[in-house]
């Protein structure tokens, strides 16, 4: 059998080596094909193609004989267990067709016949992407042993189909590197981005500076838990690729026809880099490879011509590691405070004529991409490279949000979209109840499959700018390589979908049952993906009088959902929103597969208190990023946790009064308001509450204060005793205002999370 699958060069040895022996079985095709991407076109033909025949791959010669060997490899573990002696092989044949055929770049036409499975493309680029479409369908046709005829015709949407990985907060070894490559390519993702530098680890052996990996490839131990736990261990953590493992990482992906974008951050995230080397930094030291994770002042030096001497060092050895177009130089995250005070910095700014910091950053990327644009390459960094002035040539990575995407485009210059709301898949896909501590945030499967990568903004001029999009896996509070396949898989296959396929064949019901189908595929590629979209959402909203809470089931899978309640017998099978007027715990759940077993839980809590699901005003609407279930999010019984995904909180970038009727007069002991700090994330506690109760609704006494501690963090309940009688009960919070010096995010307004009110 292995023999029987070995033709490279086109038409050669065609003579068939098979008799009739036996009249193959007709096998039943599956009726349908389900392949992430979706194609531009999928025609179904008359006829079956019976897969239980040997099999004879030709290759065409012009391809190359990796292409064959690839191919070779992959597809004969696809063959039917069983094979039965044909007159004829099932040819599988890869040809290449005229290079000016009328076919965008990276498409390929997939034609299956009866005795025949051809994939043409007029470039290798072509028959690989092909070639992923095949292995999916092979995969299906493998069981019943045959699939249904039919042509596909597809080429992707975007030049630019993305996914990044830190390997720096967590080191991750070449192999897994490689299998990393490997899912992308099977979604016809064609752009890795190596995040190879950090404050936290050097991670790429540079030989000129053996420093970097001798010393910044190790860190004497790591933060752990959730940021705002400030826990760390002592335990030496550290690994680096040598450059042979680099060259071996970067053939793999030349295989697969993944480009490799390596990221050598300047001038901040360098940390690891100053120890290393301290005259690098504005100070010389002594510097440490950082244990926490966070932004650090430390920075390359932008006043000290070594340090460009140093980085055109790296950036040579980084080129003629990676043959590709661009050269990741980050440029995010940059804290001016050390060229503030640097005199050689300053000295800087006074030569060039730089009026402030961000120009002097600008400088600084400015003089880099000089560097890379004379080997001929070109640089793309994060959108803060658009601060002080964009380098004549460079391509904007857009994250915080989509105004950096926006910019560029409008200027001229190319974008990958990359937006935190949508791209990153470090967030939280599920309920943060039910997952592993991430870094927060949002981010279900459904939402990504919803991303538009092209910004309503743009014109239709602008809009070729944008090379297209990026799903990016930050590996702070992510370990293992099985973790980043949990946070990648299937948010990547969203994304994967979202830039191959034309936009007005995007289906989100049709790409979930897609989904659901694809797992066990995963599963059989030892690959651990996220089951997250089995989750039953339970949203609470008012119910029909205050205090009762309308309670809804909701999942984006189309599947009975059952439900128990805790103290109340029985299972039942949810038919539409009910009320509950007191404490409840709730379980919900569906299965995997119609009539499967492998449930999937979710369980909510509902606490009442005199302020629940009673009428409640807010004095300003919460920010638009993190408006929950709205002023109602205060009131509806559910407490968050110190996670903040989901609907649990509400934030502002001010102060805010909320005000909450209880509906009558009531014995008030105690009000409170639960509240977050986490300065990482630039979420601060509030500076003060005044609680104030009413009879009228319009003359309000204060009745007590509360402020939270010193050093108070994570979740924190800001509460005040009292002995009144009262029906309108009142919370003015005061915001911390702007973030002080020293924190991240620094100078900006801190942002002001609230959630449960409770009254006694
Ligand atoms: C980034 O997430 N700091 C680019
Ligand atoms: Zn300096």
């Amino acid at each position: 059998m292995d023999k029987a699958l070995g033709i490279f060069g086109a038409m050669r040895a065609a003579t068939p080596l098979f008799l009739l022996l036996a009249t193959p079985a007709l096998a039943q095709p599956p009726t349908q094909v389900d392949l992430i991407p979706l194609p531009v076109s999928l025609q179904y033909e008359e006829g079956v193609c019976t897969l239980i025949c040997p099999w004879q791959l030709e290759v065409d010669e012009a391809a190359s004989k990796e292409l064959f060997d690839l191919l070779h490899a992959e597809l004969i573990p696809l063959q039917p267990a069983q094979q039965v002696q044909c007159i004829l092989p099932i040819r599988i044949g890869f040809r290449l067709m005229d290079v000016d055929t009328l076919m965008p770049s990276e498409g390929y036409r997939l034609t299956i016949r009866p005795n025949e499975i051809e994939v043409m493309a007029p470039s290798s680029v072509g028959l690989f992407r092909g070639s992923r479409t095949l292995v999916q369908l092979l995969e299906q046709g493998r069981s019943p042993g045959a699939l249904p005829c039919l042509t596909i015709i597809d080429h992707p949407r975007f030049p630019w189909r993305g996914m990044h990985l830190d390997v720096c907060r967590h080191f991750f070894q070449a192999g897994f590197v490689k299998k990393y490559i490997d899912l992308q390519a099977r979604y016809k993702m064609n752009t890795f981005h190596w995040h190879l530098t950090e404050d936290q680890g050097w991670r790429i052996e540079i030989k000129k500076h053996p420093k970097l990996t001798e010393v910044g490839a190790w860190r004497s131990g790591s933060q752990i838990g959730p940021y705002a736990a400030q826990t760390f261990d002592n335990e030496r953590y550290g690994g680096f690729y040598t450059q042979d493992e680099i060259r071996e990482v970067v053939a793999h992906a030349a295989r697969r026809h993944v480009t490799i974008v390596p990221e050598i951050e300047m001038p901040g995230h360098a940390m690891a880099a100053l120890a290393s080397y301290p005259h690098l930094g504005c100070t010389g030291g002594p510097y440490e490879v950082q244990r926490g994770w966070g932004v650090f002042d430390d920075v390359f030096c932008a006043g000290n011509d070594s340090v460009f001497t140093f980085l055109e060092d790296v950036l040579t050895e980084v080129m003629d590691l990676f043959p590709g177009e661009y050269i990741h130089i980050g440029g995010d995250e940059c804290p001016k405070t050390r060229w503030k005070s640097c005199p050689k910095c300053q000295a800087r700014m006074k030569a060039e004529g730089l009026k402030d910091e961000h120009e002097l950053q600008s400088y600084f990327i400015r003089r880099i991409e000089r560097f890379v644009n004379s080997k001929g390459r070109k640089i793309i960094g994060w959108d803060e490279i658009l601060e002080g002035g964009l380098a004549p040539n460079a391509a904007v990575m857009s994250w915080r949000g989509t105004e950096g995407g926006i910019a560029a485009a409008r200027a001229g210059h190319h974008a990958v979209m990359s937006p935190g709301s949508h791209c990153y898949f470090d967030h939280y896909q599920g309920d943060p109840a039910n997952e592993r501590v991430a870094i927060g945030g949002y981010t279900t499967v459904q939402k990504v499959y919803g991303y538009e990568p092209i910004p309503a903004e743009l014109k239709p001029g602008e809009q070729r700018y944008i090379l297209g999009a990026q799903g990016n896996v930050w590996t702070e509070y992510i370990l293992s390589p099985e973790h980043v396949e949990y946070m990648a898989v299937p948010r990547m296959l969203a994304l994967a979908e979202v830039l191959w396929t034309p936009e007005e064949k995007r289906d989100e019901a049709d790409f979930l049952r897609r989904l659901e189908a694809e797992f066990p595929r995963l599963d059989d590629l030892d690959v651990h993906a996220s089951r997250a979209v089995y989750e039953v959402r339970i949203n609470p909203s008012q119910g029909s009088a205050p205090g009762r809470i309308r309670i809804e089931m909701v999942s984006p899978l189309q599947r009975p959902i059952t439900y128990s309640i805790i103290h109340v017998p029985g299972t039942s099978t949810y038919t539409g929103p009910f009320e509950i007027d007191r404490e409840r715990v709730i379980g919900a759940g569906l299965t995997e597969h119609e009539g499967g077993e492998h449930q999937h839980r979710t369980i909510r809590s509902f606490h009442f208190n005199m302020a629940t699901a009673r009428p409640i005003t807010l004095s300003s609407p919460p920010h638009e990023r993190y408006s929950g279930y709205g002023a109602f999010t205060l009131v509806d019984g559910v407490r968050g946790g110190p996670a903040r995904g989901g609907n649990e909180w509400l934030a502002w970038k001010n102060d805010v009064t909320i005000t909450v009727d209880l509906g009558e007069e009531k014995d008030i002991t105690r009000i409170g308001i639960g509240a977050l700090g986490d300065t990482h994330s630039w979420i601060h506690l509030p500076r003060e509450v005044v609680f104030s109760t009413s009879s009228d609704g319009t003359l309000f006494t204060t009745v007590g204060t509360a402020q939270p501690k010193s050093g108070d963090s994570g979740k924190v309940e800001l509460v005040s005793s009292t002995r009144t009688k009262a029906r309108y009960v009142r919370a003015e919070v005061r915001s911390a205002g702007a973030i002080p010096d020293g924190l991240p995010g620094a100078g900006h307004p801190a942002w002001l999370f609230l959630d449960e009110v409770e009254v006694r």
